[in-house]
């Protein structure tokens, strides 16, 4: 009977998952940025390996490189390495792949099952010729009475990307698909608090997947049409889903249908308030027209962009606005404009607002980067010079209320 261990630190070495399967991963509490700087983990993150102990053994996934040598150590304290028979790297991205150094020094023969471009993203960070054993989807691999079946699973979210699902525990094994950067010493869906992990689930789909929607609608029709049991699915971050699986899933196919809610968000940044200004007045006129539309206002030199995104994700339609400098537009609007562009949102509509005192170019600026982002472009925007005054502060709240009915036909995608 396998049973939840600590090390002596009192960190969580394994945890049964089911049957013969334990989860030999990392809880990083600490985690605050992820991708070097570039997405915010408010609430850590995990790194799941799980070990498979049927009459032949696997070790699905390792855990980021800070943490290999804890890693193998409590792994040794499990089972004796050489008593591992296989590998299986589901994504070679470092913070899955960071303890493989660590381990195949230890373990050096022990072949790693995994996709063609996994063995070029492994051999291209960690340059060693492993033993590497190229799979394709549909491929089996034997583990005495049950079977890993292989998935590939291109651009979900790398090229690498693949998913195994182990027979007899109907169990998929999904790497960054349904996972979440969540730090929990519960490790269920169901023990954890639920909107805290429902607002990592949406954040992470939002910031990561979001490009690949059109990946995540068939792959996974592709998997219902096996017709495979499911009784858990264990992702490679946050909580495992054993409390009815099938309740992300359904949301991965609603967020990857071009997902949108009856909101409006407002992102702005300001040199002297005056854009600010426009901001508040804008939300005021969206919120007077339609009372149960959602506005949400945020400057973005002051809030976390990750979140911004999520927000985003979230609405209909979104207004941006920035103040005028150096003929361009301040720099955090710079940014989450090309974080809104790279993540190619569709079905949602824009506009720019701004205030100037000289040249003003910002409002075509932004008006152009929207329309590059795939954005449908509801109006030319609204500048206005300096400081609004009552005339000003009204004219916004005209803008919000026209923005705010040429949006109401908006739907969310079928
Ligand atoms: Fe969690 Fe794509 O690595």
């Amino acid at each position: 009977m396998l049973s939840t261990n600590k090390n002596e630190k009192g960190c969580l070495m394994s945890v049964p998952v089911k049957n013969n399967i334990s989860w030999v991963g990392k809880v990083d509490w600490e985690l605050r940025k992820f991708h070097g700087e570039e997405y915010s983990t408010h609430k850590g993150s995990t790194y799941n390996s799980y070990l498979v102990r049927e009459e032949k053994s696997a070790l699905i996934e390792t855990v980021w490189a800070p943490f290999a040598k804890e890693f193998v150590r409590n792994l040794q304290k499990e089972i004796d390495l050489n008593k591992i028979d296989y590998i299986i790297a589901n994504h070679g991205e470092v913070d899955h792949s960071g303890a493989l150094p660590e381990l195949m020094r230890l373990i050096p023969d022990t072949p790693i099952y995994c996709t063609a471009n996994c063995v070029k993203s492994l051999k291209g960070q960690y340059h060693q010729d492993w033993n590497f054993k190229i799979v394709k989807n549909g491929d089996r691999l034997s583990l005495g009475a049950k079977e890993l079946i292989f998935i590939e699973a291109p651009m979900l979210h790398w090229p690498d990307s693949m998913f195994c699902y182990l027979t007899g525990d109907n169990i998929l094994f999904s790497t960054d698909a349904f996972g979440q950067h969540y730090a929990t010493e519960k490790l269920f869906n169901d023990l954890v608090d639920q909107p805290e992990l429902f607002q990592e689930c949406i954040k992470y789909y939002a910031n990561i997947l979001t490009p690949f929607n059109l990946f995540v609608d068939r792959k996974i029709k592709e998997f219902v049409s096996l017709n495979l049991p499911l009784d858990m699915i264990c992702t490679s971050h946050g909580v495992i889903w054993r409390d009815n699986p099938l309740q992300i899933v359904n949301k991965y196919l609603e967020w990857s249908a071009d997902y949108q809610e009856n909101q409006i968000t407002v992102i702005y940044d300001s040199m002297w308030d005056a854009t600010r200004k426009m901001a508040e007045a804008i939300a005021q006129g969206i919120a007077e027209e339609d009372p149960n539309v959602m506005v949400k206002v945020y400057n973005a030199a002051r809030s976390d962009k990750n979140d911004i995104i999520t927000e985003v994700f979230r609405s209909k339609a979104i207004l941006v606005g920035s103040s005028t400098v150096n003929k361009g537009i301040l720099s955090s609007i710079a940014g989450i404009l090309e974080e809104i562009r790279g993540l190619g949102f569709k079905n949602k509509t824009a506009a720019a607002f701004g205030a100037y005192g000289w040249s003003g170019e910002s409002v075509k600026m932004i008006t152009e980067r929207l329309k590059e982002g795939g954005f449908t472009i509801a109006n030319d925007g609204l500048k206005l010079l300096w400081n609004p005054d009552e005339d000003g502060l009204s004219a916004c709240r005209a803008f919000g209320s026209e923005f705010s009915k040429g949006t109401g036909g908006v739907k969310p995608a079928a």
